[in-house]
């Protein structure tokens, strides 16, 4: 099976170099991200491998289609940037990773939090510039505050549970209830209750077409003064605009993101040397309170290699003839 992968980095490549000595696929790697202006690279191979900004959507599809692709395996565990009603029309299989390390995620997270409620990336310049003063460095204790979980799937658990382990309160909000939360003590509630009493709030849902800019003026207006918002998931749950407001009037204290609305064309990129024309990115950047990533909550070596594995397991059974358990059902 020919496999090109796009949005290609060194990284993701050496995992995938490892994981294929089990497999033995032909493996080319495209820099680009898929979009339409690249989708013809896709020319002549089985199927393509793509990303969380890879953006396939139905002109995307159809030339690939076209190409003669027929299976699209995501390597990561949300599909929101698959036009799934094309793929279904085109033919195509989609197979993703959905679960490869709930713990790297949820570590990112708490190294988030406590990051920002304690001034690290603040620490860490002034030390560097020998200015030892602790004035606006002063942070709170984990231990007796109240977190608010929205999404307790298998990253929210993870999340729970160090955050369990930190002495924190627990509240959740998912419509599905599981054991596993409820052993650790943590309550399931409304979300309004949740944004009523949560010191910190971490989003680990999908981006659906009902949650998108879950949080926005009106849900930021429910919070504490104060909160700290904490996004893992997916760019589309908060509208960033909203976010620079509540900063602005106090209601949010902190904010930490690792994904971001926009970030699409800038993500996972060295845009160093380049004018950024994106005001709210630099508008949040440049807020002592405020700490970006770039979609690295996944970037552990043992998420790479289950990433690696994963993939390459989903393209042998479809190889095979077999029906595939990561297929997503279109
Ligand atoms: P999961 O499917 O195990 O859990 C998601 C949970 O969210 C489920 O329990 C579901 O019932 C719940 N949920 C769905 N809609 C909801 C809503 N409107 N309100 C509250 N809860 C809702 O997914 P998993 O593996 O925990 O991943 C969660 C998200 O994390 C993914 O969708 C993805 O967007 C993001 N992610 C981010 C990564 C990063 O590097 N930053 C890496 C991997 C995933």
């Amino acid at each position: 099976m020919k496999i090109a992968f796009f949005s290609s980095r060194p990284y993701m490549q050496q995992a995938f170099l490892e994981a294929n000595a089990a497999f033995d696929f032909d493996l080319t790697y495209f820099d680009a991200r898929l979009e339409p202006h690249t989708a013809s690279l896709g020319q002549g191979f089985d199927a393509v491998c793509a990303f969380v900004n890879d953006k396939l959507n139905a002109e995307v599809i159809s030339i690939l289609a076209r190409g003669g692709v027929r299976v699209i395996a995501l390597r990561c565990a949300g599909y929101n940037n698959v036009d799934l009603e094309a793929a279904r029309l085109a033919g195509m299989t989609i197979v993703r990773v959905p679960a490869y390390s709930p713990e790297a995620v949820a570590e990112h997270t708490v190294g988030l939090m406590l990051t920002l409620n304690r001034h690290i990336h603040k620490a860490y310049q002034r030390t560097r510039d020998a200015n030892f003063s602790l004035d606006g460095l002063v942070g709170f204790n984990m231990h007796g505050k109240t977190a608010g979980i929205i999404g307790a799937g298998k990253i929210g658990l993870a999340t729970l549970r160090i955050l369990h382990g930190l002495g924190m309160k627990l509240l959740v909000h998912d419509p599905v209830e599981r054991p596993e939360a409820l052993a650790l003590g943590a309550r399931y509630v409304s979300l309004e209750q949740l944004f009523r009493e949560a010191d910190v709030i971490s989003l680990h849902c999908p981006l659906l077409q009902d949650d998108y800019h879950l949080l926005n003026r009106s849900t930021f207006a429910q919070m504490k003064d104060g909160v700290m918002i904490i996004n893992t998931s997916r760019g589309g749950l908060v509208n960033a605009r909203d976010a620079i407001e509540a900063i602005n009037n106090g209601k949010v204290g902190a904010l930490g993101l690792d994904v971001y609305e926009e970030e699409e064309t800038l993500f996972f990129a060295d845009k160093s040397n380049e004018i950024v024309r994106d005001d709210t990115f630099h508008l949040l950047s440049a807020y002592p309170n405020v700490i970006l990533t770039g979609h690295q909550a996944f970037l552990t070596r043992e998420a790479l290699a289950a990433i690696a594995h994963t993939t390459l397991d989903n393209l042998q059974q479809l190889a095979k003839g077999q029906d595939c358990t990561n297929k997503i059902n279109q």
